[in-house]
């Protein structure tokens, strides 16, 4: 039953054993591609404060949470539960800038899943970010941002999560940003992932420099996307890795092409990469990819 979306909500009607056994796995892994999936994930938390207001059943049971678009084409492979159409492969209105990022809800929403470990949210722009990180949980291990995500400041998470793996897509970091990151004695991973933008690569090598202070962190990455194939970025990157040689060389740096964003898109491929990140951390019955559509 677990695999089939609609038995599983006819289900939640059946009795309130069955409803209980079922909810963790609903709940454990949620993604939302579209405001308004936002909206009704949002109401559901809100409407379900269980038999005491104060203390709700669902919210808590989130660990893994993604807003955002995930790219236009399914994964061969990976689980395709509760596929009950297909409309959350693009993603219609939460686009980079949009005014239709419901803010306040995500704040509320951020607020109530106290147990949350991975978060992702794509294409939210940078002024809004900084209304969502003071109500980032103290659970929170590993994070996602971007592209042209807002200011990264570890001090401003006002719940101190313990951030072990931060992925940036697409962004500039200020040297203080990054050196608090790599020096933070949280995070072992540190990814910086981008699409094409020369200069946000160059500057991301410039940075590297702070990672010879860390003890703590064991992986850099500079990930580049879409560029497979391409000669003159390939010629690029050679001469950055020679102008930055020494510190490519701590084997902790790990200048990565990744080819697949060619055919499939990079919100894809990090997509991917969130999926198998949070399949890995959980038991198989809680493996399931609930999609809020
Ligand atoms: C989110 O950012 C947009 C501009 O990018 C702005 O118009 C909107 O007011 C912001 N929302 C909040 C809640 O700050």
């Amino acid at each position: 039953a677990a695999q089939d979306y609609p038995t599983a909500v006819s289900l939640l009607l059946v009795c309130k054993e069955v409803r209980l056994w079922i909810l963790p796995v609903l709940y454990t892994t949620v993604v939302l591609t579209s405001s308004n999936a936002i909206i009704r994930f949002f109401r559901g938390l809100m409407q379900d404060a269980g038999p005491n207001p104060t203390s709700p059943i669902l919210a808590p049971l989130v660990r893994h949470l993604w807003m955002g678009p995930i790219g236009r084409s399914p994964t061969p492979g990976f689980p395709k539960a509760f596929e009950v159409n297909d409309g959350y492969w693009s993603s219609a209105d939460l686009q980079l800038y949009s005014t239709s990022w419901p803010i306040t809800m995500m704040h509320q929403i951020l607020s109530s899943c106290t147990s949350l470990r991975s978060l992702a949210i794509l294409n939210l722009g940078q002024n809004n970010w900084s209304h969502l990180e003071g109500v980032i949980p103290t659970t929170l291990e590993s994070l996602w941002l971007g592209p042209i995500h807002g200011p990264l400041i570890l001090k401003n998470f006002r719940h101190h999560p313990r951030l072990r793996t931060i992925t940036s897509i697409d962004t500039y970091m200020r040297d203080d940003e990054v050196k608090d990151i790599v020096l933070s004695p949280h995070c072992r991973v540190f990814r910086r992932a981008y699409i094409r933008s020369p200069q946000a690569v160059e500057y991301a090598f410039q940075q590297l420099p702070c990672v010879a202070q860390s003890s703590t962190l064991e992986e850099m990455r500079i990930e580049l996307h879409g560029i497979a194939g391409d000669d003159a970025w390939e010629a690029r990157l050679k001469q950055l890795e020679e102008k930055y040689l020494p510190f490519c060389l701590d084997k902790r740096v790990k200048i990565v092409v990744r080819p697949e964003a060619q055919t499939q898109g990079i919100f894809r491929t990090i997509f991917r990469d969130w999926q198998l990140e949070t399949l890995s951390s959980e038991s198989m019955v809680n493996s399931y990819i609930v999609y809020f559509v």
